[in-house]
């Protein structure tokens, strides 16, 4: 029998104790021997739940129970996460947790304790939900250059844009839905600003790159600025606004980046709805592939946490190793990349075409203001003509 402590009983947490009480007996098959919950760490108390004799308040007890061999780590955020994780491992304990916050700051700095340990570290669950897509960019997808990763990563913000453009809805009700839902992070704020898009593209980009991403360096842009005018031309125009998670190789490394995007119908990530996610991978053997499914919520996320434990013990510990090393990676400039850009102004159209030339213009019939799309530019290049350009009210990339 393998037991595992479980570091947070918020949203994930118990789904993980829900998981391993549901697919008991067929995940007892699959690991080779039973997988039970001894510990639960938390500050609160759980009275009336069936685990309610499981939850201990001091890390202390699991670092020090040697039965103890995989410590689970649901809490979020990157402390006391590290704190813990660090513990564990050096204790001896294989570590997994659904923490990109964690993984994308301080992944590098475990996956070396581990690699000294002979020890696992698994994140499956901290990009994508319950889509498999670490263990593919990491073990499946190395005989390609990829030149691409780009992605709806974050739920939220799909379940909101997606409510947004088909029912109408207002932006704060269907934020407060997605809270209920258990999609949201604690501060949703790490959702719609794209910061939590930001830390699974660092961690996706890290992957590929095998070198430590900083996040930081990584332009970020979420939806709060997004209108249901913007929405309108959107569909007048047969498009979607999706928040996109991108690492496109350009000239001097991959250039990443999060912002809203306008997607032509014809775009494999025009069609993920609601709190789906999808990573669409271009490799220059593999050509395109696509990965998609439940990117957020209790039970998928628990479903990908649970098989990391799964795969550490069923391997005893010695399967692959992922991760990377904690070389700093270099990022590209994201002005390298090349879109045409949608514009909203409240200037005329020779103003426009003294600045851009020719453009495409827009009609969703909403009064005193025009709207068009760029001939396709790099950034740079697009922010130096949207600086000669007053009155403009919005600007978004189309691909
Ligand atoms: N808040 C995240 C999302 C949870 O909405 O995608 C999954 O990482």
């Amino acid at each position: 029998m393998a037991k595992i402590a479980v570091l947070g009983y918020g949203t994930i947490g118990s789904g993980v104790a829900e998981v391993l009480r549901v697919n008991h007996d067929l995940i007892a098959e699959k690991a080779g021997e039973e997988i039970e919950i001894k510990y639960i760490l938390d500050l609160r108390d759980f009275p009336g739940d069936p685990l309610e004799d499981k939850v201990v308040h001091d890390f202390d007890v699991i670092a020090n129970d040697p039965e103890v061999s995989v410590v689970v780590e649901a809490m979020g955020g990157v402390e006391p996460a590290f704190t813990f994780a660090k513990q564990a491992l050096l204790a001896g304990k294989h570590f997994a947790t659904s923490n990109k916050a964690l993984i994308a700051a301080r992944g590098a700095d475990l996956f070396e304790i581990a690699n000294e340990k002979g020890l696992n570290v698994m994140f499956e669950a901290s990009v994508g939900g319950g889509i498999p897509i670490i263990r593919p960019i990491f073990s499946s997808l190395t005989a390609d250059d990829i030149l691409e990763i780009s992605g709806i990563l974050n739920g939220t913000t799909n379940y909101m844009m997606t409510k947004m453009a088909e029912e109408g809805s207002d932006f704060d009700d269907v934020l407060k839905d997605a809270q209920q839902k258990g999609y949201a992070e604690a501060d949703p704020t790490a959702d719609i600003e794209g910061h939590d898009a930001c830390r699974k593209i660092a961690i996706l980009t890290s992957l590929v790159c095998g070198k430590q991403v900083d996040f930081e360096e990584i332009h970020t842009e979420g939806i709060t600025h997004i209108s249901a005018t913007d929405i309108q031309y959107a569909k007048a125009m047969g498009r979607a606004i999706k928040l996109l998670a991108m690492s496109r190789k350009a000239e001097h490394g991959y250039a990443a980046m999060v912002a809203p995007f306008m997607l032509k119908s014809s775009h494999p990530l025009f069609s993920v709805k609601d709190v789906f996610n999808a990573v669409f991978v271009n490799g220059n053997v593999l050509g395109e592939a696509m990965f998609y499914g439940a990117g957020a919520g209790k039970l998928p996320t628990a479903s990908a946490v649970v098989a990391d434990v799964v795969d550490i013990v069923r391997h005893k510990g010695a399967g692959n190793q992922m991760g990377w090393s904690k070389e700093k990676a270099v990022l590209a400039d994201e002005k390298e990349l090349s879109f045409a850009y949608f514009v909203r102004t409240t200037v005329d159209q020779a103003a426009v075409e003294k600045v851009f030339g020719e453009v495409e213009y827009v009609s969703a019939g909403i009064e005193g203001e025009i709207a068009f799309v760029t001939p396709v530019m790099d950034g740079a290049a697009f922010a130096a003509a949207l600086d000669q350009l007053d009155g403009v009210l919005q600007c978004i990339r189309m691909d």
